[in-house]
């Protein structure tokens, strides 16, 4: 079984690879080609990888290459993890909206729409290659924003393509772990898009466990969301939203908490990344060890920001070990092997949310086996979710018109139309912003 990983000199593939490692199981991976645009990135995560591999018997071999077209033939699975402009094009998306008043975040607002009109027409042209040159191969998407580039490319790959996200999962474990219930044995009612979610339920051989958090203000306020959200939110709202639902909840805080901080999220992290590629140059180092210290670093101050704002203190043990990895293998397994399982993915809706067209791509429980991934039949959103969703979903829209045609004037339309955006005049100013400072958007005309 071969995997391909496009972005494979990225931060995050020796998370995947450990996962790999640790799976004995047979139709297991046994060979990994890391493609990636950058020779010398690849060389620094495959030194990590090697060093992970010693000492592991039947370890996947790894190869890397710098050709698309090489990478795609053959392939099994394709995981796509890239980041259009590399994480100075992440620091400038969140630079550009903070200077506006507004907020400046991967995947959420003026910055997932600037990250998304620069990624979308890349994931495009990965999805017609890969319809082309492996039509059999199951492309699964980690590219933020990841339910509108999994949507982008699902237009060429139809269900072939599947997104994934480890928030979902965290969130059910920590709800699992807080009520003292096993996360494996529990369903997790949770609808809505890629980091616009809420857990409705959360059901143990049939029985919803989840009035019993939302009851006991004391069990609510001790994890992670209740600290985020506040007790009393969560209380009115009835449900646990994902945790990039406090960049809406609570947007001035957090715009105002972004402004202020000392380096954004993005600028960390690409401080922090140049520093562990330049070590990796160094052929005496211990690649391993940096990977980890630096990952360990990452996790550790993930939505810092958001948290103090919410005086909600550090993160959780378990909560710092990654997850997405996990998410990965599982719906691998599952296809690959035709184990059926239960997963929190970014797929066609299909029907399930009555609001929603057939092909909108939403963020639900899928059924998994060697056909794909199914979503689950789920209760509507309660008014106020389904007009957070049915807005984004139509800047999600805008922004693959615009990427499709190169309209600007459907760029604009894009940022104006986000509910986190308060002026059209703001969205002008944006894409005007963002145009100045991002080569991957000079094709908006
Ligand atoms: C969560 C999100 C991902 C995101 C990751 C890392 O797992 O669901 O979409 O990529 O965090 O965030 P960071 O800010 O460390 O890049
Ligand atoms: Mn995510």
């Amino acid at each position: 079984m071969r995997l391909t990983i496009l972005g494979g000199g990225g931060f995050r593939v020796p998370l995947v690879y450990g996962a790999l490692l640790g799976d004995r199981g047979e139709g297991r991976v046994t060979e990994v080609v890391l493609h990636d645009l950058d020779a010398g990135r690849l060389y620094a995560v495959a030194r990590v990888l090697a060093e992970q591999a010693a000492g592991v018997s039947d370890a996947p071999r790894v190869t890397t290459t710098t050709d698309l077209d090489e990478a795609l033939r053959g392939a099994d699975f394709v995981f796509s993890a890239i980041r259009v402009g590399g994480l100075e094009g992440r620091a400038n998306d969140e630079r550009v909206a903070l200077d506006e008043g507004v907020l400046g975040q991967e995947t959420v607002g003026a910055g997932g729409i600037a990250y998304g009109l620069r990624t979308v027409p890349v994931a495009v042209d990965i999805a017609r290659r890969a319809a082309r040159l492996a039509p059999d191969a199951w492309v699964i998407n980690f590219t933020n924003p990841a339910g509108l580039v999994t949507e982008a490319m699902s237009r060429h790959l139809g269900d072939r393509v599947i997104g994934i996200c480890d928030s979902p999962v965290g969130l059910g474990r920590r709800i699992a772990r807080v009520l003292g219930v096993s996360a494996h044995d529990a369903f997790v009612d949770y609808v809505g898009l890629n980091h616009l979610g809420w857990v409705r339920g959360l059901r143990v051989a049939g029985r919803d466990e989840l009035p019993r958090l939302l009851a006991d203000p004391g069990l609510l306020g001790s994890f992670e969301e209740g600290k985020l959200f506040g007790v009393d939110w969560l209380q009115s709202l009835g449900a646990i939203p994902n945790e990039y639902l406090h960049y809406y909840y609570f947007n001035r805080e957090a715009v105002r908490a972004y402004q202020h901080a000392e380096k954004t999220r993005g600028a960390f992290l690409r401080d922090q990344q140049a520093h562990f590629y330049e070590e990796m140059r160094d052929p005496d180092a211990a690649a391993l060890t940096a990977w980890d210290r630096t990952r360990a670093e990452r996790e550790a101050t993930y939505m810092a920001e958001n948290r103090e704002t919410a005086g909600a203190g550090e993160r959780h043990a378990d909560d710092l070990s990654g997850g997405y990895e996990k998410v990965a293998l599982a719906l691998m397994r599952a296809i690959a092997r035709d184990e059926r399982a239960t997963l929190i993915l970014n797929v066609r809706n299909k029907g399930t949310l009555s609001v929603l067209d057939s092909e909108a791509v939403i963020e639900v429980p899928c059924l998994v086996d060697a056909n794909g991934a199914h979503p689950v039949a789920v209760a509507p959103l309660p008014g106020h979710a389904t007009g957070l969703v049915c807005s984004v979903k139509a800047v999600e829209r805008e922004v693959l018109a615009a990427a499709a045609s190169g309209s600007r004037a459907a760029a604009v339309k894009a940022f104006a139309l986000h509910p986190l955006v308060d002026s059209v005049n703001v969205a002008r100013r944006l894409v005007e912003g963002y145009t100045a400072v991002h080569p991957g958007l000079h094709y908006l005309k």
